[in-house]
Protein backbone atom coordinates (compact mmCIF):
# COMPACT_ATOMS: atom_id res chain seq x y z
CA UNK A 1 0.00 0.00 0.00
CA UNK A 2 1.19 3.78 -0.50
CA UNK A 3 0.20 5.41 2.35
CA UNK A 4 1.31 9.23 2.89
CA UNK A 5 1.22 11.18 5.87
CA UNK A 6 2.36 14.76 6.87
CA UNK A 7 4.33 15.51 10.17
CA UNK A 8 3.52 19.65 11.41
CA UNK A 9 6.59 20.83 12.34
CA UNK A 10 5.23 22.47 15.67
CA UNK A 11 7.53 22.16 18.57
CA UNK A 12 8.18 19.81 20.96
CA UNK A 13 7.17 15.86 20.67
CA UNK A 14 5.54 14.30 23.33
CA UNK A 15 5.08 10.66 24.60
CA UNK A 16 1.07 10.70 23.46
CA UNK A 17 2.31 11.38 20.08
CA UNK A 18 4.49 9.12 20.12
CA UNK A 19 2.57 5.64 21.23
CA UNK A 20 -0.46 7.30 19.82
CA UNK A 21 0.90 8.11 15.92
CA UNK A 22 5.00 7.62 15.69
CA UNK A 23 5.24 4.37 16.93
CA UNK A 24 2.45 2.82 14.52
CA UNK A 25 4.06 5.19 11.63
CA UNK A 26 7.76 3.52 12.14
CA UNK A 27 6.24 -0.40 12.37
CA UNK A 28 4.62 0.61 9.01
CA UNK A 29 7.51 0.94 6.95
CA UNK A 30 8.24 -2.71 6.62
CA UNK A 31 4.79 -3.46 5.03
CA UNK A 32 4.01 -0.57 2.92
CA UNK A 33 5.58 1.91 0.76
CA UNK A 34 5.41 4.92 2.78
CA UNK A 35 5.48 8.68 2.08
CA UNK A 36 6.82 11.43 4.61
CA UNK A 37 7.13 14.62 5.03
CA UNK A 38 7.44 17.86 7.65
CA UNK A 39 4.49 19.63 6.33
CA UNK A 40 6.87 23.61 6.48
CA UNK A 41 4.23 24.82 3.48
CA UNK A 42 1.14 24.33 6.07
CA UNK A 43 3.03 25.61 9.08
CA UNK A 44 3.20 28.81 7.29
CA UNK A 45 -0.57 29.00 8.14
CA UNK A 46 0.01 29.51 12.06
CA UNK A 47 3.53 31.48 11.97
CA UNK A 48 5.21 33.38 9.41
CA UNK A 49 8.35 33.12 11.65
CA UNK A 50 10.94 32.39 8.81
CA UNK A 51 13.80 31.53 11.39
CA UNK A 52 11.48 29.76 13.83
CA UNK A 53 9.64 28.01 11.34
CA UNK A 54 13.53 26.91 9.85
CA UNK A 55 14.39 25.52 13.31
CA UNK A 56 10.98 23.77 13.56
CA UNK A 57 11.35 22.17 10.69
CA UNK A 58 15.17 20.82 11.26
CA UNK A 59 14.15 19.65 15.01
CA UNK A 60 10.93 17.75 13.55
CA UNK A 61 13.32 16.12 10.85
CA UNK A 62 15.75 15.48 13.34
CA UNK A 63 13.31 14.17 16.01
CA UNK A 64 11.36 11.51 12.91
CA UNK A 65 14.94 10.34 12.17
CA UNK A 66 16.06 9.64 15.70
CA UNK A 67 13.26 7.85 16.61
CA UNK A 68 13.32 5.19 13.47
CA UNK A 69 12.14 6.67 10.09
CA UNK A 70 14.44 5.04 8.15
CA UNK A 71 14.94 7.15 5.12
CA UNK A 72 16.55 4.08 3.23
CA UNK A 73 13.03 2.37 3.71
CA UNK A 74 10.39 5.53 3.32
CA UNK A 75 10.57 8.26 1.19
CA UNK A 76 11.30 11.65 3.62
CA UNK A 77 11.15 14.63 2.66
CA UNK A 78 10.76 19.04 3.44
CA UNK A 79 7.63 19.49 1.81
CA UNK A 80 9.13 22.94 0.26
CA UNK A 81 11.63 20.63 -1.58
CA UNK A 82 9.22 19.43 -3.83
CA UNK A 83 7.46 22.83 -5.11
CA UNK A 84 5.38 20.58 -7.72
CA UNK A 85 2.95 21.02 -5.00
CA UNK A 86 1.82 24.39 -4.83
CA UNK A 87 1.87 24.11 -8.76
CA UNK A 88 -0.91 21.23 -8.16
CA UNK A 89 -2.55 23.12 -5.72
CA UNK A 90 -3.08 26.10 -7.87
CA UNK A 91 -4.30 23.44 -10.80
CA UNK A 92 -6.98 21.39 -8.01
CA UNK A 93 -8.20 25.14 -6.52
CA UNK A 94 -9.63 25.45 -10.32
CA UNK A 95 -11.84 22.08 -9.24
CA UNK A 96 -12.62 23.16 -5.79
CA UNK A 97 -16.01 24.55 -4.82
CA UNK A 98 -16.14 26.90 -2.21
CA UNK A 99 -18.50 25.18 -0.37
CA UNK A 100 -16.50 22.41 -0.08
CA UNK A 101 -14.07 24.66 1.88
CA UNK A 102 -16.80 26.45 3.65
CA UNK A 103 -17.64 24.03 5.22
CA UNK A 104 -14.00 22.51 6.95
CA UNK A 105 -14.43 22.35 10.79
CA UNK A 106 -10.42 22.81 10.98
CA UNK A 107 -11.46 26.00 9.60
CA UNK A 108 -13.84 27.04 11.35
CA UNK A 109 -12.30 26.09 14.73
CA UNK A 110 -8.95 28.32 14.02
CA UNK A 111 -10.87 30.67 12.86
CA UNK A 112 -12.66 30.31 17.04
CA UNK A 113 -9.28 30.51 18.08
CA UNK A 114 -8.60 33.41 17.14
CA UNK A 115 -5.93 32.85 14.02
CA UNK A 116 -6.59 35.33 11.54
CA UNK A 117 -8.93 34.25 8.21
CA UNK A 118 -6.59 34.58 5.78
CA UNK A 119 -6.87 32.48 2.73
CA UNK A 120 -3.92 30.42 2.95
CA UNK A 121 -5.71 28.47 6.30
CA UNK A 122 -9.06 28.59 4.12
CA UNK A 123 -7.47 27.11 0.99
CA UNK A 124 -4.90 24.82 3.62
CA UNK A 125 -7.31 21.24 2.81
CA UNK A 126 -6.54 22.24 -1.14
CA UNK A 127 -2.75 22.34 -0.27
CA UNK A 128 -3.48 18.88 1.42
CA UNK A 129 -5.06 17.25 -1.19
CA UNK A 130 -2.10 18.21 -3.41
CA UNK A 131 0.23 16.18 -1.17
CA UNK A 132 -1.84 13.39 -0.90
CA UNK A 133 -2.88 13.42 -4.79
CA UNK A 134 0.41 13.92 -6.13
CA UNK A 135 1.98 11.05 -5.26
CA UNK A 136 -0.64 7.86 -6.12
CA UNK A 137 -1.49 7.75 -2.08
CA UNK A 138 -3.84 4.92 -0.83
CA UNK A 139 -4.16 5.57 2.77
CA UNK A 140 -3.63 8.96 4.68
CA UNK A 141 -3.37 7.38 8.68
CA UNK A 142 -4.65 10.79 10.45
CA UNK A 143 -6.04 11.76 13.55
CA UNK A 144 -10.05 12.50 13.65
CA UNK A 145 -10.16 15.80 12.88
CA UNK A 146 -8.37 15.49 10.01
CA UNK A 147 -10.37 12.92 8.15
CA UNK A 148 -12.38 15.75 6.69
CA UNK A 149 -9.58 16.72 5.39
CA UNK A 150 -8.69 13.92 3.38
CA UNK A 151 -12.29 13.80 2.21
CA UNK A 152 -11.99 16.86 0.74
CA UNK A 153 -8.91 15.43 -1.51
CA UNK A 154 -11.26 12.22 -2.41
CA UNK A 155 -13.78 14.88 -3.81
CA UNK A 156 -11.16 17.01 -5.56
CA UNK A 157 -9.85 13.94 -7.22
CA UNK A 158 -13.14 12.45 -8.30
CA UNK A 159 -14.34 16.12 -9.77
CA UNK A 160 -10.99 15.93 -11.81
CA UNK A 161 -11.07 12.34 -13.10
CA UNK A 162 -14.48 13.00 -14.14
CA UNK A 163 -13.24 15.81 -16.27
CA UNK A 164 -9.93 14.12 -17.62
CA UNK A 165 -9.94 10.68 -16.71
CA UNK A 166 -8.43 8.06 -13.92
CA UNK A 167 -5.67 10.50 -13.27
CA UNK A 168 -5.98 10.50 -9.88
CA UNK A 169 -6.14 7.51 -7.08
CA UNK A 170 -8.99 7.88 -4.52
CA UNK A 171 -7.26 8.42 -1.16
CA UNK A 172 -8.62 6.70 1.78
CA UNK A 173 -8.20 8.02 5.71
CA UNK A 174 -7.23 5.44 7.91
CA UNK A 175 -8.14 6.45 12.02
CA UNK A 176 -6.28 3.85 14.05
CA UNK A 177 -9.21 2.85 16.25
CA UNK A 178 -7.23 0.72 18.63
CA UNK A 179 -4.80 3.24 20.22
CA UNK A 180 -5.80 4.49 23.54
CA UNK A 181 -5.83 7.82 24.66
CA UNK A 182 -2.42 8.35 26.19
CA UNK A 183 -3.14 10.80 29.71
CA UNK A 184 -0.86 13.70 30.43
CA UNK A 185 0.45 14.58 33.74
CA UNK A 186 -3.09 15.88 35.00
CA UNK A 187 -4.70 12.28 34.18
CA UNK A 188 -6.75 14.35 31.05
CA UNK A 189 -5.35 13.74 27.29
CA UNK A 190 -2.10 14.62 26.84
CA UNK A 191 -2.34 17.36 24.45
CA UNK A 192 0.36 20.57 24.32
CA UNK A 193 -2.80 22.76 24.22
CA UNK A 194 -3.79 21.82 28.03
CA UNK A 195 0.60 21.74 29.23
CA UNK A 196 0.33 18.39 30.56
CA UNK A 197 3.21 16.63 28.67
CA UNK A 198 5.75 14.33 29.15
CA UNK A 199 8.14 15.67 26.23
CA UNK A 200 9.93 13.22 24.65
CA UNK A 201 13.15 14.91 24.03
CA UNK A 202 13.01 17.07 27.37
CA UNK A 203 16.48 17.76 29.04
CA UNK A 204 16.63 15.49 32.83
CA UNK A 205 15.99 18.75 34.35
CA UNK A 206 12.52 18.79 32.33
CA UNK A 207 11.55 15.35 32.36
CA UNK A 208 11.93 14.97 36.38
CA UNK A 209 9.87 18.14 36.72
CA UNK A 210 6.97 17.02 34.26
CA UNK A 211 6.77 13.36 36.40
CA UNK A 212 6.75 15.00 38.98
CA UNK A 213 3.71 17.12 38.04
CA UNK A 214 1.87 14.09 37.85
CA UNK A 215 -1.37 14.04 39.44
CA UNK A 216 -1.92 11.47 42.65
CA UNK A 217 -4.27 11.38 45.56
CA UNK A 218 -3.04 11.45 49.05
CA UNK A 219 -3.32 7.76 49.69
CA UNK A 220 -0.24 7.23 52.82
CA UNK A 221 3.26 5.66 52.23
CA UNK A 222 2.65 2.84 53.76
CA UNK A 223 -1.11 1.72 52.63
CA UNK A 224 -1.66 -0.43 49.89
CA UNK A 225 -2.28 1.66 46.15
CA UNK A 226 -5.05 1.70 43.71
CA UNK A 227 -2.74 1.13 40.50
CA UNK A 228 -6.20 1.39 38.37
CA UNK A 229 -7.07 4.54 39.06
CA UNK A 230 -3.38 6.33 38.57
CA UNK A 231 -2.09 8.25 36.52
CA UNK A 232 1.89 6.84 37.03
CA UNK A 233 0.79 3.76 36.69
CA UNK A 234 -1.25 4.37 33.25
CA UNK A 235 1.68 6.21 31.87
CA UNK A 236 4.25 3.88 32.73
CA UNK A 237 1.96 1.16 31.50
CA UNK A 238 2.72 2.31 27.98
CA UNK A 239 6.82 0.82 28.27
CA UNK A 240 6.17 -2.13 30.40
CA UNK A 241 5.05 -5.89 29.02
CA UNK A 242 2.61 -7.83 30.89
CA UNK A 243 4.53 -9.39 33.81
CA UNK A 244 6.33 -5.81 34.43
CA UNK A 245 3.12 -4.56 34.98
CA UNK A 246 1.88 -7.17 36.96
CA UNK A 247 4.95 -6.68 39.27
CA UNK A 248 4.28 -2.81 39.24
CA UNK A 249 0.79 -3.69 40.26
CA UNK A 250 2.32 -5.75 42.97
CA UNK A 251 4.34 -2.75 44.48
CA UNK A 252 0.90 -0.85 44.29
CA UNK A 253 -1.17 -3.25 46.50
CA UNK A 254 1.43 -4.14 48.84
CA UNK A 255 1.93 -0.78 50.15
CA UNK A 256 5.36 0.62 51.61
CA UNK A 257 6.08 2.92 48.70
CA UNK A 258 5.05 6.49 47.93
CA UNK A 259 4.48 8.06 44.98
CA UNK A 260 7.21 9.60 44.51
CA UNK A 261 8.68 5.83 44.23
CA UNK A 262 6.63 5.15 41.56
CA UNK A 263 7.66 8.34 39.33
CA UNK A 264 11.03 7.55 40.08
CA UNK A 265 10.64 4.46 38.44
CA UNK A 266 9.02 5.74 35.64
CA UNK A 267 11.41 8.32 35.51
CA UNK A 268 13.98 5.72 34.52
CA UNK A 269 11.80 3.91 32.61
CA UNK A 270 11.27 6.95 30.11
CA UNK A 271 15.00 7.76 30.28
CA UNK A 272 16.09 4.18 28.98
CA UNK A 273 13.37 3.90 26.67
CA UNK A 274 13.93 6.91 24.90
CA UNK A 275 18.15 7.13 25.68
CA UNK A 276 18.85 6.04 22.17
CA UNK A 277 16.62 7.73 20.27
CA UNK A 278 17.60 11.41 22.66
CA UNK A 279 21.26 11.05 21.67
CA UNK A 280 20.93 10.59 17.73
CA UNK A 281 18.31 13.45 18.34
CA UNK A 282 21.45 15.67 19.68
CA UNK A 283 23.73 14.19 17.76
CA UNK A 284 21.93 15.38 14.45
CA UNK A 285 20.92 18.75 15.06
CA UNK A 286 24.80 19.15 15.67
CA UNK A 287 25.01 17.72 12.41
CA UNK A 288 22.37 19.83 10.32
CA UNK A 289 23.84 19.06 6.96
CA UNK A 290 23.28 15.11 7.60
CA UNK A 291 19.76 15.96 8.29
CA UNK A 292 20.01 18.25 4.75
CA UNK A 293 21.78 15.23 2.89
CA UNK A 294 18.94 12.55 4.07
CA UNK A 295 16.15 15.23 3.33
CA UNK A 296 17.52 16.18 -0.21
CA UNK A 297 17.64 12.31 -1.25
CA UNK A 298 14.01 12.05 0.41
CA UNK A 299 13.10 15.38 -2.36
CA UNK A 300 14.83 13.56 -4.98
CA UNK A 301 12.31 10.39 -4.94
CA UNK A 302 9.18 12.38 -4.01
CA UNK A 303 9.94 14.75 -6.96
CA UNK A 304 10.69 11.49 -9.50
CA UNK A 305 6.79 10.44 -8.39
CA UNK A 306 5.58 14.35 -8.60
CA UNK A 307 6.64 14.77 -11.97
CA UNK A 308 4.99 11.75 -13.52
CA UNK A 309 1.95 13.11 -12.22
CA UNK A 310 2.13 16.24 -13.30
CA UNK A 311 3.02 15.05 -16.97
CA UNK A 312 -0.35 13.59 -16.83
CA UNK A 313 -2.04 16.96 -16.22
CA UNK A 314 0.19 19.95 -18.08
CA UNK A 315 -1.17 18.64 -21.24
CA UNK A 316 -4.85 18.23 -20.01
CA UNK A 317 -4.39 21.88 -18.35
CA UNK A 318 -2.80 23.54 -21.00
CA UNK A 319 0.87 23.92 -20.04
P1 LIG B 1 -1.43 16.55 17.42
O1 LIG B 1 -0.09 17.19 17.31
O2 LIG B 1 -2.13 16.79 18.70
O3 LIG B 1 -2.29 16.78 16.20
O4 LIG B 1 -1.16 14.97 17.41
C1 LIG B 1 -0.46 14.30 16.38
C2 LIG B 1 -0.80 12.83 16.44
O5 LIG B 1 -0.50 12.27 17.71
C3 LIG B 1 -2.29 12.55 16.17
O6 LIG B 1 -2.38 11.64 15.10
C4 LIG B 1 -2.83 11.92 17.41
O7 LIG B 1 -3.50 10.74 17.08
C5 LIG B 1 -1.62 11.56 18.25
N1 LIG B 1 -1.84 11.99 19.63
C6 LIG B 1 -1.71 13.24 20.13
N2 LIG B 1 -1.99 13.28 21.45
C7 LIG B 1 -2.31 12.02 21.82
C8 LIG B 1 -2.70 11.39 23.04
N3 LIG B 1 -2.79 12.08 24.20
N4 LIG B 1 -2.97 10.06 23.02
C9 LIG B 1 -2.88 9.35 21.87
N5 LIG B 1 -2.51 9.88 20.70
C10 LIG B 1 -2.23 11.19 20.65
N1 LIG C 1 -2.84 18.74 8.15
C1 LIG C 1 -2.05 17.73 8.79
C2 LIG C 1 -2.01 17.98 10.30
O1 LIG C 1 -2.34 19.05 10.75
C3 LIG C 1 -0.65 17.70 8.23
C4 LIG C 1 -0.63 17.36 6.78
C5 LIG C 1 -0.31 18.20 5.74
C6 LIG C 1 -0.99 16.12 6.22
N2 LIG C 1 -0.43 17.55 4.58
C7 LIG C 1 -0.84 16.27 4.81
C8 LIG C 1 -1.40 14.88 6.76
C9 LIG C 1 -1.12 15.20 3.94
C10 LIG C 1 -1.68 13.85 5.89
C11 LIG C 1 -1.54 14.00 4.49
O2 LIG C 1 -1.64 17.10 11.05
Amino acid sequence: MRVLTGLQPSGDLHIGNYFGAIKQMIEAQNENEMFMFIANYHAMTSSQDGEKLKQNSLKAAAAFLSLGIDPNKSVFWLQSDVKEIVELYWILSQFTPMGLLERAHSYKDKIAKGLNASHGLFSYPVLMAADILLFNTQIVPVGKDQIQHVEIARDIALKVNNEWGEIFTLPQAKVNEEVAVVVGTDGAKMSKSYQNTIDIFATEKILKKQISSIVTNSTALEEPKDWQNCNVFKIAKLFLNESEQKALQDRYEKGGEGYGHFKMYLNELISTYFNDAKKEYERLLSNPHEIDDVLQMGAKKAKEQAQKTMQKIYDKIGL
